[in-house]
């Protein structure tokens, strides 16, 4: 049956019709927003290239979280800017640093909000690196032993999720270990599975978390672009090492991967839209080349349409907005 008889068409005549058949749709609850945590005292400092996002203190930080509570995200993801850099990045497990801190007040003050912690030494390291070094490669399994470190370090200060970002062979495995060892059973863990040496971090590492390395670049562990079947067999391994939620990242340029993903394994998947997403989407708005607002609605749409279920995005607390005005 064709046209005539057969209009496509109709089912697009109004909004409320286009609403009934919608096949996807962005909710407040799919939403994690990325927070960067600083040491000082009432500092709110914008973040110049993820315009609306900004450094805060621990107090400044509690008081934006209430707001996101109030506005109905259910999780943030936390980094911090460290006081010292070092080698061995010495801050990431200290059980005092800047993410234990936050970690302990954001819980006593908003305990219903989920806190993810990322868990990666980039922003810990002198070199910038995600880890040990050693004659300049990635050591694995050295770094492994920060991992276990850090991992203890975040679940006792009380933190839900713990997001291992670094791409290390077996970091989802020695977490669960820790983890269940020391009686954080109901501590999740969600990696950064799937996440690819991408041209979109800059802003994050230049401004986010001033980590940009100093030499090389992160090619033997994040994953190379032009890969899918990889990904599917990171996903594998990161699910039988007990991952309970996976990422991918970045999100824009790989929904064919969330899309084969969802098709093949049956767990939550988180797209990570990373900073220079954003950043592209914001400054183009701020020449008036377009929309950002309806460019950025129809990208994070594309994200659902693709299969994921959960959204990490600088945009989250606009979005809630957003949703919340016309609900
Ligand atoms: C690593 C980490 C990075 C980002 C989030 N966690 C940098 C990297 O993977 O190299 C990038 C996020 C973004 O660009 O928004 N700790
Ligand atoms: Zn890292």
């Amino acid at each position: 049956m064709g046209f005539p008889v057969m209009r496509l068409r109709r089912l697009r005549q109004t909004e409320p019709l286009r609403r009934m058949v919608r096949e996807s749709k962005l909710g407040i609850d799919d939403l994690i927003y990325p927070m960067f945590v600083v040491h000082g005292f009432d500092i709110k400092k914008e973040i110049n290239s993820l315009p609306d996002n900004y450094h805060l203190s621990i107090d400044k930080l509690i008081e934006e979280c209430k707001q996101i509570y109030d506005l109905k995200i259910p999780a943030i993801l936390l980094f911090g800017l460290p006081k010292k850099k070092d080698e061995t990045a010495s801050e990431a497990y200290n059980p005092q640093g800047i993410v234990p801190q936050a970690i302990r007040a954001i819980k006593t003050a908003v305990s219903d909000l989920i806190v993810i912690a990322d868990v990666c030494f980039c922003g810990y390291t002198s070199h910038g690196h995600c880890g040990i070094l050693k004659n300049g490669y990635l050591d694995n399994d050295l770094t492994l032993n920060l991992l276990r470190k850090s991992t203890l370090s975040y679940a006792e200060a009380g933190a839900d999720i713990l997001a291992p970002s670094p791409m290390l062979d077996g970091m989802v495995k020695v977490m669960r270990e820790v983890l269940d060892e020391n009686g954080y059973q109901n501590v999740l863990i969600m990696p950064y599975s799937a996440k690819y040496a991408s041209n979109l971090y800059y802003p994050f590492f230049k401004e986010g978390t001033q980590s940009v390395v100093s030499f090389g670049d992160k090619k033997t562990h994040q994953m190379d672009y032009a890969n899918a079947n990889e990904a599917l067999r990171e996903v594998a391994l990161d699910i039988e090492e007990g991952a309970d939620i996976i990422i991918v990242k970045p999100a824009i340029t790989y929904l064919d991967v969330v899309y084969r993903i969802k098709e093949k394994f049956n767990i939550p998947v988180a797209v990570y839209s990373v900073s220079g997403e954003y950043a592209m989407i914001k400054f183009a708005g701020k020449k008036r080349i377009i929309d950002s607002d309806a460019v950025m609605l129809e990208f994070l749409t594309s994200y659902k349409r693709a299969g994921a279920d959960l959204i990490i995005t600088y945009y989250a607390k606009r979005l809630a907005q957003i949703l919340n005005e016309n609900n």
